[in-house]
């Protein structure tokens, strides 16, 4: 490999963090850059423990080109940049529309800026199945229309998406991918790195293993009377490791590319499972009982998606090996670990 080195954005978070461990496995140099809005500098340490490696940090707003700049210059060659650095928090992005679009759009675009002044050619992007909405058919593929988006978080993430497009368009040498993950839940199987929700956690999967701990009361399922199976909404769920994974190939993929490109995948287990599926599963896992009571329709939320993978399979030549047992007993000793820690 001719330059290990590559910039991850939001490399301190939950998805960004596994991937730095997966990318250092697969050899490469993840250099971090995180302003640690919503993530503890401890993680990078985590990061060194799982893998023998410690990437370097620099502790920046990604939205703030002119330091940026300056330090970018001195790293040297770089394989690329993979953009995790976002606001992501759906409800609060209704409230504080600004903050996001400003966070988002501005920092995907100081990134593509940066790319371009240092003639860096391969970019990832964390796009969401949010741009698909509700989708008239299901599995949905890369071809299904992008929806009118519900929030301007999904909005950041459609701007971003078509930031991408034009700039390849100007721009011969970019290769660029986005990636579109469905719902990633988990967490490292060495429980030393995983989701850390600030608060209340707005999720699933984090609110199961807080009820189940004792941190909440009980599990409020948002509605049993949908046009489904069980009455419950479907998602598809991806352990966070093997999206991690993606990434690797994904860049891979890029690296091999010899002319520029824009293309976009969707990052999912191809299966859809209901939130009593998710629950029961979790039980069964775990071996205890959840206090769970059925409640209102959350305003918003789709009804069921989930993803045709086979895009992502045939060409970044990737897939999942994870279960959704796998990935609930990782959450489970992730939030134990936490127990221990305070
Ligand atoms: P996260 O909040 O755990 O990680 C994001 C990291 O980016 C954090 O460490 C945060 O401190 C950092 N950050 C945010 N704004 C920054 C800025 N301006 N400058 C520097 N650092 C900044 O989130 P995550 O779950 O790991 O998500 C990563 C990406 O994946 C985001 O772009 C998110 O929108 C996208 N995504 C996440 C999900 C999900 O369910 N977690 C689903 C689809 C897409
Ligand atoms: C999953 C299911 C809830 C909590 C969000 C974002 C989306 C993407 C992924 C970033 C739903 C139900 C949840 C609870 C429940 N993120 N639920 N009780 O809504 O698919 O997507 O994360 O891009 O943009 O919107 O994920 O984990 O919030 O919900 O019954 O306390 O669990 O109604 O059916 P969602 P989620």
């Amino acid at each position: 490999m001719d330059n290990k080195k590559i910039i991850v954005t939001g490399g301190a978070g939950y998805i960004g963090s596994h991937t730095c461990v997966e990318l250092i496995n697969a050899g490469f140099e993840p250099v971090i850059i995180d302003n640690f809005f919503n993530s503890e500098k401890f993680i990078v340490d985590r990061i060194e423990q799982i893998t023998g490696f410690k990437p370097s940090v620099i502790e920046a707003d990604c939205a703030d080109l002119n330091t940026l700049s300056s330090v970018v210059e001195d790293l040297g060659g770089l394989a690329g940049i993979i953009h995790f650095a976002a606001y992501k928090a759906v409800g609060e992005s209704t409230a504080k529309p600004l903050d996001y679009y400003y966070n988002n759009i501005a920092s995907t675009t100081a990134m593509l800026k940066l790319m371009e002044i240092f003639n860096i050619h391969n970019f990832v992007f964390s796009s969401s199945c949010t741009v698909y909405g509700q989708p008239d058919v299901l599995p949905v593929t890369e071809e299904s229309p992008v929806k009118k988006a519900e929030s301007p978080y999904g909005r950041t993430k459609q701007v971003c998406e078509d930031v991408i497009a034009d700039f390849k368009k100007a721009n011969e040498d970019l290769r660029a991918v986005s990636l579109r993950y469905f719902n990633p839940i988990g967490a490292h199987p060495s429980a030393l790195i995983g989701e850390l929700p600030l608060g209340i956690p707005n999720n699933l999967v984090p609110f199961i293993t807080q009820a189940a701990i004792g941190l909440r009361d009980h599990l409020t399922v948002f509605g049993d009377d949908y046009d489904t199976p069980d009455g419950t909404c479907i998602r598809d769920y991806i352990h966070v490791v093997d999206l991690a994974k993606a990434h690797v190939a994904a860049i891979k993929y890029l690296i091999d590319q010899e002319k520029g490109l824009y293309n976009i995948f969707n990052l999912g287990t191809g299966q859809g499972n209901s939130v009593l599926e998710v629950i029961k599963t979790f039980e069964k896992v775990v071996g205890q009982n959840l206090d769970y009571r059925i409640g209102p329709r959350r305003p918003g939320d789709v009804v069921q998606v989930y993803a045709d993978v086979s895009k992502a399979n045939e060409q970044l030549g990737w897939k999942t090996g994870l279960s959704l047992e796998d990935a609930l007993r990782d959450a489970w000793r992730w939030e134990n670990s936490l127990k221990e820690k305070k």
